[in-house]
């Protein structure tokens, strides 16, 4: 039984992402599309921004190489291939987010391109037969993105297959703090990994369990580790205080730390998690939830809100029709009043995120404007699988409210 919290007691009235339930570990083992890790060797590490390094590594990318992103991207995107020592050039995206294969083809002509990423964005598994040709003619490495598809299949290829290398952000998709994948179906992995050490374990695990808390996901479990997890806390900020309290007149160096800054919501790329092993808990935790679970609730709570939001005025879906093989990450609406909505939204408490508002310094209309439509004009609600159906409720009248509302004020 999920609790909405008032944007009072909680910035989110709603999870923003999968939080933990006792009925994640329901629904069987056979999910209906592949996973990005069936049949690839695997590497868990802590998130999708290290996975693209180790994969752009693994391609060989070094000083003097470019590396082509699309220009609608995530900023976590970029400081990888800056970590390998190489340049990036972005490339334009169609209305639809998918690649715009004759500007990636005036881009590798200048012969420096070693590597392209290309997403499946919101999950929607794009048809990357053709850039797997082009890559294949140029001798570059394809690394296939993920991060917002770890589940599906476009005309029978599943998604992971194409790339030489693949990525997933598995904290995207499971209940877990922190968590990314490289996987790879096409090459054997070196890459070594080691823990990361007590302190993270045990971050990794109660930061997972406080979130499932504070919706009110495990409440039994919340009794029986309210005084471990209050505990937790006073060392946490006994360590935070460390760096800034002086000792013999000098100031003490700052507590390193426990868990890296992508779980949460940075785009900052910290290479001392390059060679970390994912947690044990969310190792298990992603081994342990039923994926049949998530990828039928994502796709049903995707229909649901887009029979919600059908005649509403003032936005529509970037993707008319939810394809058969697609696991959704979000729920992408192309809205025409995007200031307006996003702030009446934000107020209500409904866990939105903009992706593409923030692009990578100097990425604007000028070298792509699909992409500066797309960060300018989307607004991505969430349809993950924790979602409970009060929840679903009311986050259908909160768009519907917001969007009637700004609709109904003139411009
Ligand atoms: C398309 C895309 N790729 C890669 C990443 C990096 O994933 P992570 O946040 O797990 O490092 C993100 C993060 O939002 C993303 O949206």
């Amino acid at each position: 039984m999920s609790s909405i919290n008032t944007p009072s007691s909680s910035r989110r009235a709603i999870p923003h992402v999968p939080v933990l339930s006792l009925a994640a570990f329901t629904g069987g083992r056979r999910a209906a599309l592949p996973s990005l890790l069936d049949g690839a060797d695997v590497r868990l590490v802590t998130s999708g921004r290290i996975a693209i390094g180790l994969a752009l590594r693994a391609l060989g990318v070094g000083k003097g190489d470019v590396v082509l992103v699309p220009a609608y991207h995530s900023p976590s995107m970029v400081p990888p291939a800056h970590w390998c020592g190489a340049e990036v050039a972005f490339y334009r995206v169609r209305p639809d987010t998918a690649p715009d294969l004759a500007d990636i083809g005036d881009k590798v002509a200048g012969g420096r391109v070693k590597a392209i990423i290309a997403t499946h964005f919101f999950g929607i598994p794009h048809d990357l037969a053709p850039l797997r040709a082009l890559c294949d003619r140029h001798g570059i490495g394809l690394v296939e993105d993920c991060a917002h598809a770890f589940f599906g299949a476009r005309d029978g290829v599943p998604v992971g297959s194409t790339g030489d290398y693949a990525i997933g952000s598995s904290m995207k998709f499971f209940p877990i703090y922190e968590g990314g994948c490289l996987v790879s179906r096409r090459h054997t992995l070196d890459a070594a990994l080691h823990g990361a050490g007590a302190g993270f374990e045990v971050k990794a695990a109660l930061n997972a369990l406080e979130a499932a808390f504070v919706y009110g996901r495990l409440p039994v479990l919340r009794v029986l580790l309210a005084l471990p997890l209050r505990l937790k806390s006073a060392l946490w900020n006994a360590l935070k205080s460390r760096g800034s309290g002086t000792s013999g007149g000098g100031t003490a160096p700052p507590a390193p730390a426990l868990a890296p800054s992508s779980s949460d919501s940075s785009f900052d790329f910290d290479a001392r998690w390059a060679d970390k092993r994912s947690s044990w808990f969310s190792r298990t935790v992603l081994r342990g939830v039923s994926p049949a679970r998530i990828v039928a609730r994502r796709r049903r709570n995707y229909l649901d809100l887009q029979r919600a939001l059908d005649g509403v005025p003032g936005c529509s879906p970037l993707f008319p029709r939810l394809p058969d093989g697609a696991c959704p990450w979000m729920f992408p609406l192309v809205v025409d009043r995007p200031e307006a909505v996003a702030a009446a939204l934000l107020r209500a408490g409904v866990p939105i995120t903009r992706f593409g508002a923030t692009l990578w310094p100097g990425v604007d209309a000028g070298v792509c404007a699909n992409s500066a439509d797309l960060g300018r004009r989307l607004i991505a609600l969430p349809c993950h699988q924790a979602l409970e159906d009060d929840e679903r409720t009311w986050l259908h009248a909160q768009v519907r409210q917001a969007l009637e509302t700004c609709a109904a004020v003139p411009a």
